[in-house]
């Protein structure tokens, strides 16, 4: 069946529908979800969204904090230009219906984190992502313009491969016509055609055993747009969260945010001491990389699973009133976090890199847009400073917009697109064969590509990863396709990626650290 609409959202996140409500005002939009409108990472995200908002705080300082945990590897023009629209694209939200906490004067409400100077995050309570992803759903389920395809799974982009012609990687004309897409609950594929196309598939947390992602995290957007030659950078800077509720068995892992730390919540080893002041003077608030990698190193060295968040010093009150999902959470089992420490433990939970795309979202794929997570924009360099996530979803889309509403007119849709061809191809025999690939996959990633690599634990995950690539590329060419089998793909051809990049890197630099090169390559700093 073909589809045909002058805008194509892959995804529903905040990337995905702050861009579809901007464009809907200009022409016909299809959002394709791979489930249901609102599971997305976007709905998980606890601690807000900076932006400057009062004084003492300025852009200067929010510039100055996100260019020091980018540890040098920052585009300097893209963190100015992202902090200075941040506090319009806010208020666009606020437009929309999102709601953030305010004091009882009407000031909002901020919370400070790692990495930040000031008190910067808007937020609401301990759960804004959801809050945000409610307001933006609402708006677009009642625009005339907007058409949802829940339970759509996007295979592949559409290229001029698909014509029969040659296509070279990284070669400027390749055009991006739509997409094929598997409608999850008949099993047909679909032609989605489009004058423009937007990629805001999110992030990549289930290459790993253990993350905060909720399970449509693989990677699939940054996959298609590699087998179509576009450029993708950047893929070693892997962030790990320090704090997620150990608690075994539990996936994706529950977050317990930093936005704690910013309340004065410290981390403890099971001495209770605050091991933190060894490894940096700022603490349990410094930036993430380091934070993840002292933790690691404490569970090594005492061979524990978990450290914990004390937050004891806390009115018990004042813990239910900010956080009351976490207290609820810890609550459910067994854990009371105005009288007991939090066991928590690093899990993988955002990546830094992606696609590559310029200061208006455009990709190297023309009529391809990518806004989110699965965008490499330079805001975050070598490890994101928190709470600039949304942030940059946000003001990305909002450029992308601007800039394919001035574009789409002077594209067609393109005729004589095949349909998909499954001629042949029986249902796999033993879904087993994916599944536990899968579960490989995660174990791979979660024991030699994680927090702390070696050229030999890098080495180690390409063989075992090329193994199952050869067996899941047999098992694609002569199977029908299923949702599970081009996830397990598509986390093989990222996780080839982070692999990559994490070899070239020599050194070690924000969140990509190897115990082989364990300081930084001073001629590559470089902020350009
Ligand atoms: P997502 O919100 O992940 O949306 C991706 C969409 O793509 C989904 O709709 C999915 O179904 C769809 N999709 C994916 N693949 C396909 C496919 N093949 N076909 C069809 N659809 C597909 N950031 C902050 O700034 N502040 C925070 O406080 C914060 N807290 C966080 C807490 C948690 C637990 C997590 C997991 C993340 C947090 N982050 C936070 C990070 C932030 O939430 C994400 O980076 C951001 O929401 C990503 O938004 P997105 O729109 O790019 O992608
Ligand atoms: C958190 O609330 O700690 C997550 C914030 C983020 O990932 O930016």
């Amino acid at each position: 069946m073909e589809h045909q609409f002058d805008f194509l959202i892959i995804g529903s996140g905040l990337a995905g529908l702050s861009y579809a409500l901007k464009v809907a005002e200009y022409g016909k939009v299809a959002v394709l979800t791979k489930t249901r409108l609102q599971e997305t990472n976007t709905s998980y995200a606890q601690g807000g969204i900076a932006a400057v908002t009062y004084a003492p705080d300025d852009y200067h300082k929010h510039i100055s904090d996100t260019l020091t945990a980018g540890d040098g590897l920052c585009d300097m023009q893209v963190v100015e230009m992202v902090v200075k629209e941040a506090p319009g694209q806010i208020e666009k939200l606020i437009q929309w219906g999102a709601n953030f906490d305010r004091e009882s004067s009407g000031r909002f409400n901020l919370a400070r984190e790692g990495g930040h100077s000031e008190k910067r995050i808007l937020h609401h309570k301990d759960n804004t992502g959801f809050e945000i992803q409610r307001a933006l759903s609402q708006n677009i389920i009642d625009h005339p313009n907007i058409k949802v395809y829940e339970y759509y799974f996007a295979i592949d982009l559409i290229t001029q491969h698909h014509l029969g012609k040659l296509v070279k990687r990284y070669y400027n004309d390749i055009e991006c016509f739509g997409v094929y897409a598997l409608d999850l609950q008949t099993g047909v594929i679909h032609t989605f055609l489009s004058k423009v196309t937007m990629m805001a598939t999110g992030g990549i947390g289930n290459l790993y055993h253990t993350t905060t992602n909720p399970v449509i995290a693989t990677g699939d957007g940054i996959a298609m747009v590699y087998r179509a030659k576009g450029i993708v950078e950047n893929m070693e800077f892997v962030q790990f969260h320090p704090t997620s509720l150990y608690n075994p068995g539990e996936r994706p892992s529950f977050l317990i945010t930093e936005a704690m730390r910013g309340h004065g919540a410290v981390l403890k080893n099971s001495k209770e001491e605050d091991f933190m002041l060894k490894y940096d003077t700022r603490g349990s608030l410094a930036p993430r990389d380091v934070v993840a990698r002292a933790i690691d190193t404490e569970m090594k060295a005492s061979g524990e699973e978990h450290v914990y968040l004390d937050s004891r010093h806390a009115d018990r009150n004042n813990l239910k009133k900010n956080f009351p999902n976490i207290y609820k959470k810890c609550k459910s089992i067994g854990i009371d976090i105005a009288t007991d420490m939090i066991p928590v433990v690093p899990a993988a939970h955002y990546l830094c890199g992606g696609i590559k795309v310029d200061i208006n979202g455009c990709t190297s794929i023309q009529r391809l847009y990518a806004s989110g997570e699965t965008a490499s924009t330079g805001l975050h360099g070598a490890n994101r400073l928190a709470s600039n996530s949304l942030l940059e979803a946000i003001v990305y889309s909002d450029r992308a917009a601007r800039h394919s509403i001035n574009c789409f007119k002077k594209s067609g849709f393109k005729s004589g697109i095949p349909v998909w061809n499954d001629e042949g191809t029986t249902h796999p025999e033993e879904m087993v064969l994916i599944t536990q690939n899968h579960k490989e996959v995660q174990q791979i990633f979660g024991y030699y590509v994680a927090i702390v690599r070696s050229n030999i634990r890098l080495q180690r995950a390409l063989d075992r990863l090329e193994i199952i690539y050869e067996e899941t590329e047999k098992l694609y060419i002569e199977s029908k396709l299923s949702q599970k089998l081009c996830e397990l793909r598509n986390m093989i051809n990222v996780g080839y990626l982070i692999i990559k990049g994490a070899q070239q890197r020599k050194e070690s630099r924000g969140l990509h650290y190897t115990i082989d090169y364990p300081n930084k390559n001073p001629s590559n700093d470089i902020i350009s």
